[in-house]
C-alpha cells in the first residue's frame, strides 16, 4: 500500500511531529492517536531476541521472553557463509514477525580493533570487508520478513571504556578503509531500516550530532534512506542532533528533548522542514512494517534450535589437529571441564537471550552412548579448581584414549559495559591443560569464548576446536565435529596474536578515558602484523578441516584494469581428501607500487564453496577499482596509483595457494600545488610535472648528481635519483644550480601545467 505521507505530516501539529522523535518507553515509538498512526515495538538483537515485555533494561539484566539464542556474532562471522547469515536473518525477521517487533537491533558490526573490547563477542571481525558482505546479508535475510534492522554502532566505538563519552580520534583515513566500509557496504546492497549512532564522540564531536557522520557520509556519500535512532540514551544535544541526521532518539527524554525541538522550531533555530524530513522517514520505516505484517508467521522454537545447532556447527574453527579428530566411534574419551556440562554459549548485556533450551556436549554425548567419563575440575564462573580438580582431570586423562578439555572465559571475563584487561583464560585451567597435555598425548582443547585468549599450551596438544559463543545450539554442534558426524569449516574472522603487547592498538587502547588515539591508523589486525612480517598464533582466514583443498588454474579475466572495468578472478578448488567439506577461498589484493602507507595485503573477496571427495568447482569472483583503491584525504576519493597489483588467493591470509599480477591504469589525479618545499621525488612521479622536471634536469646536466643520473651504472643511478627524490625545489638555489627567480618562474611553470 502505498501511503501518501507527506500529507499525513501536514496534518500534524508541530508537537505531534517532535513527539514522534523520542521513544514511549524502552521498547516501543509513540503513537499518535487523533492520525491513526501506532506506536511499534524494536527488540535487541542480533542473534535472538530479547523481548522484554516486563521490567525493561539496556544490560541485559531483567527476563526476556523465551527465545532462541543464535551464535553470536564472533562464531557467525567465522562462518565466511553469506547464506548462513542471511538465513539467519530470515529466521529472525520471521520470530520478529511472530512476536510483533517492528526492529531488531542489530547487526552489530564495529570492527575488532582490539582483542580487549568487552564486546567484541557481538561484532564480526578485524576486517572491513568480511564485516559489511556478512552485515549485508544479515540485514537482507532480517528485511525480506519486512521487519526492520538497525545496524550499530556507527562509528567508531571500539571498547567500552567509557563508551558513553570517549572520543575516538581516528583519521578520516582510517574511518573510511576501516571503521565505515562494514557500514557502507550494508547500506550500499542492504539499505537497514534503521542505523543506530553510537554513544561515543568522534574525533571531538558526538556521533549523534555528527553531521559529517549522519547527513554528509551515511545520507550523501552512500544513499541511506532509512531512519538513525541514538543508541540507548546517546543524545547529547538534541536539536543539533536532529540537524545533523539524528531522527529518532531512544528510549526518551520524558518529553524534555521534544519540547527543545517544539522551542527551536518555534524561535528560528530550526526549520521545520528539517523536522518534517525526519518525521517522513520515522513514518516510511513505521508503515514498511504495520503494512506488511505476517499474522500467519509462527515462532517455531524447537525447528529454530535445530537451525542454531546447525549454524554453530558451521561456525566453528579447528585450529589444530594432528589427526587426533575427528574421535573414533568407540573412543574411550575423558570430558574434563564443567563447560562441557555448562557450556558458555552468549555473551552479557544488551545481547543477553532467554534460551529456549541449552543442551551440552555431555548431555549429547551420553544421549549418543558415547563412552565418556566426565571430570568438571574447575568453575565456569571463577578463575577456581573445583576440590581435587587437577588431580581428578589428571587420573581420569590417563585411564581414557583421549581428553578432552572444555575450556573457556567464565562470564565475568567479557561482557557489553567493559573491557578485558589482559588476553588469558582463567590461570586454573592453562595449568589444567598444561597438567594433562604432559599425561595425556591425545588431548584436545574446546574453547568457548567471544575473543582471542592467548593459548600457551598450543604446541602441547592434539588439537583445539574454537566453538566461540556458539548459541543455545553449541553443546550439539560441538559434539558433532567431535566425533566427525560435521566436517569443521569456520575460518577465524580475526587474527590470534601470540601475546597482547603484540597487538597494533597495545599502546593506544583503551586510552585515558576522554579520547582514544587510534595511532595505528589501518593497520588494524592482520593488515598490521603482515605488514610487520610478525608471528601470530592463528592467522586471519586459518581453520582447518578433515579434509583437503588443492588449489589450481588461477584465471584473471584481463590482465589490465582501469578506474571503470571489473576484473574476474576465478579458481579451481579440488577436495582431495576422503570426506565431504567446505573450503572458503580467500582473495587478497596487494599494491605492487610501494605506495606509502598501505597495508602489505587487504581481503576482497572470499566464496565458501562445498566439495565431496575428489569433486572439483570454479569459484569466481570479482574485483574494482575501489578493491585496489585506498582513501586520500586531500582527494576526499578513493585513488589507486597506475601500476601493477598483486592478486592472492588462498586458504588462510598466511596460505595464499596462487598469485597473479594486473596492470591498473587510472586517470584521477592528485591535488598538487607546487612550492619551494616541493620535492624532485613528487614532480617526477607525477604525470602532468614530470615532463618539465625531465627538461629542466636535463638542461641542468651537470654536477655531481646529474652525472649519477646519466651514469652508465645502474647502483650509481639509483643513489642518484634516491637523493634527488627527497631534494626540495629550494635546495637548487643553496646548492647554487639555480636563483631564486628561476625558480619561481619554474614553480609557476609547474603549477600552470597543474592547472
Ligand atoms: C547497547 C545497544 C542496545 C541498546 C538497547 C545499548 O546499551 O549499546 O547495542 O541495542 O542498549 O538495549
Amino acid at each position: 500500500m502505498e501511503r501518501d505521507l507527506k500529507t499525513l505530516i501536514s496534518k500534524m501539529t508541530l508537537e505531534e511531529k517532535a513527539s514522534l522523535c523520542s521513544g514511549a518507553s524502552f521498547w516501543y515509538t509513540k503513537p499518535v492517536e487523533r492520525l491513526g498512526i501506532p506506536a511499534v515495538m524494536m527488540t535487541d538483537g542480533p542473534h535472538g531476541l530479547r523481548k522484554q515485555v516486563d521490567e525493561s533494561d539496556h544490560l541485559g539484566l531483567n527476563e526476556s521472553v523465551v527465545a532462541v539464542c543464535f551464535p553470536a556474532a564472533c562464531a557467525t562471522a567465522s562462518s565466511f557463509d553469506t547464506e548462513l547469515m542471511a538465513k539467519l536473518g530470515e529466521t529472525l525477521g520471521n520470530e520478529c514477525q511472530a512476536e510483533n517487533i517492528s526492529i531488531l537491533l542489530g547487526p552489530a558490526v564495529n570492527i575488532k580493533r582490539s582483542p580487549l573490547c568487552g564486546r567484541n563477542f557481538e561484532y564480526m571481525s578485524e576486517d572491513p570487508y568480511l564485516t559489511g558482505k556478512m552485515a549485508a546479508a544479515y540485514i537482507r535475510g532480517v528485511q525480506s520478513q519486512n521487519v526492520g534492522t538497525s545496524i550499530k554502532h556507527f562509528a567508531a566505538n571500539n571498547q567500552e571504556f567509557n563508551r558513553m563519552s570517549c572520543s575516538s580520534e581516528v583519521s578520516e583515513r582510517a574511518l573510511r578503509e576501516i571503521y565505515l566500509p562494514g557500514f557502507e557496504e550494508a547500506v550500499k546492497a542492504s539499505q537497514p531500516k534503521t542505523i543506530m549512532c553510537s554513544y561515543n564522540k568522534i574525533n571531538g564531536t558526538y556521533a549523534s550530532e555528527n553531521e559529517w557522520l549522519l547527513n554528509k557520509v551515511l545520507r550523501d556519500d552512500w544513499g541511506f534512506k532509512g531512519y538513525v535512532v541514538t543508541d540507548w540514551s546517546a543524545v547529547a544535544d538534541r536539536v543539533k542532533g536532529i540537524k545533523a541526521g539524528l531522527d529518532l532518539e531512544m528510549p526518551s527524554s520524558n518529553g524534555v528533548n521534544d519540547a527543545k525541538i517544539v522551542a527551536a522550531v518555534k524561535d528560528g533555530t530550526l526549520d521545520e522542514k528539517i523536522l518534517d524530513r525526519t518525521v517522513e522517514r520515522l513514518l516510511t520505516v513505521l508503515y514498511s512494517y504495520v503494512d506488511n505484517r505476517n499474522p500467519d508467521a509462527v515462532f517455531d522454537r524447537s525447528a529454530d534450535h535445530e537451525k542454531a545447532v546447525d549454524m554453530a556447527a558451521e561456525c566453528a574453527v579447528l585450529l589444530e589437529n594432528n589427526g587426533v579428530l575427528p574421535l573414533k566411534k568407540d573412543a574411550k574419551v575423558a570430558y574434563i571441564g564443567s563447560f562441557a556440562a555448562v557450556p558458555r554459549y552468549q555473551g552479557g548485556g544488551s545481547s543477553h537471550i532467554n534460551p529456549s533450551k541449552v543442551t551440552s556436549a555431555l548431555e549429547t554425548a551420553q544421549a549418543k552412548n558415547r563412552e565418556i567419563t566426565y571430570v568438571p575440575a574447575f568453575s565456569t564462573e571463577k578463575d577456581e579448581l573445583l576440590e581435587n580438580g587437577l588431580e581428578n582431570a589428571i587420573a581420569a586423562a590417563k585411564n581414557a584414549e583421549v581428553a578432552v578439555i572444555f575450556a573457556g572465559l567464565p562470564d565475568s571475563f567479557e561482557s557489553e559495559g567493559y573491557d578485558r584487561k589482559h588476553m588469558n583464560l582463567p590461570k586454573v585451567q592453562d595449568k589444567l591443560i598444561e597438567a594433562v597435555a604432559a599425561v595425556q598425548p591425545n588431548t584436545i582443547v574446546v574453547l568457548h569464548n567471544g575473543s582471542p585468549v592467548e593459548c600457551p599450551w598450543a604446541e602441547r596438544v592434539a588439537a583445539i576446536l574454537e566453538m566461540y559463543l556458539g548459541g543455545q545450539g553449541v553443546g550439539e554442534a560441538c559434539d558433532r565435529l567431535l566425533w566427525g558426524e560435521c566436517n569443521p569449516c569456520g575460518r577465524l574472522a580475526e587474527t590470534f596474536p601470540l601475546r597482547i603487547q603484540d597487538t597494533p592498538s597495545y599502546l593506544n587502547f583503551p586510552g585515558d578515558g576522554k579520547k582514544v588515539h587510534y595511532a595505528e591508523g589501518v593497520y588494524v589486525g592482520y593488515r598490521y602484523y603482515d605488514s610487520r612480517e610478525m608471528p601470530v598464533r592463528w592467522a586471519f582466514g586459518h581453520g582447518l578441516s578433515y579434509t583437503k583443498f588443492e588449489y589450481s588454474n588461477l584465471v584473471l579475466s584481463a590482465n589490465t584494469m582501469d578506474d571503470a572495468s571489473k576484473l574476474t578472478i576465478s579458481v579451481d578448488v579440488t577436495n582431495s581428501g576422503a570426506v565431504a567439506g567446505k573450503e572458503v577461498v580467500q582473495l587478497y589484493v596487494r599494491d605492487l607500487n610501494g605506495t606509502e602507507g598501505r597495508p602489505y595485503k587487504e581481503l576482497k573477496g572470499f566464496r565458501k564453496v562445498a566439495l565431496k571427495p575428489g569433486e572439483t568447482k570454479t569459484v569466481s569472483m570479482e574485483i574494482t577499482a575501489r578493491d585496489l583503491s585506498y582513501w586520500v584525504e586531500e582527494l576526499g576519493d578513493w585513488y589507486a596509483p597506475s601500476g601493477n597489483y598483486a592478486v592472492l588467493v588462498g586458504h588462510a591470509s598466511d596460505d595464499i595457494r596462487l598469485t597473479a599480477e594486473v596492470q591498473f591504469t587510472t586517470t584521477k589525479l592528485l591535488p598538487l600545488v607546487v612550492s619551494m618545499s616541493t620535492t624532485f621525488g613528487e614532480l617526477l612521479k607525477d604525470p602532468r610535472t614530470a615532463p618539465v622536471m625531465q627538461q629542466m634536469m636535463a638542461k641542468m646536466g651537470q654536477g655531481a648528481v646529474g652525472a649519477m643520473m646519466g651514469s652508465e651504472d645502474p647502483s650509481a643511478r639509483a643513489m642518484a635519483e634516491a637523493m634527488l627524490a627527497g631534494l626540495p625545489l629550494k635546495a637548487l638555489v643553496s646548492f647554487g644550480a639555480a636563483n631564486p627567480e628561476q625558480i619561481e618562474g619554474l614553480i609557476n611553470t609547474l603549477n600552470s601545467v597543474i592547472a
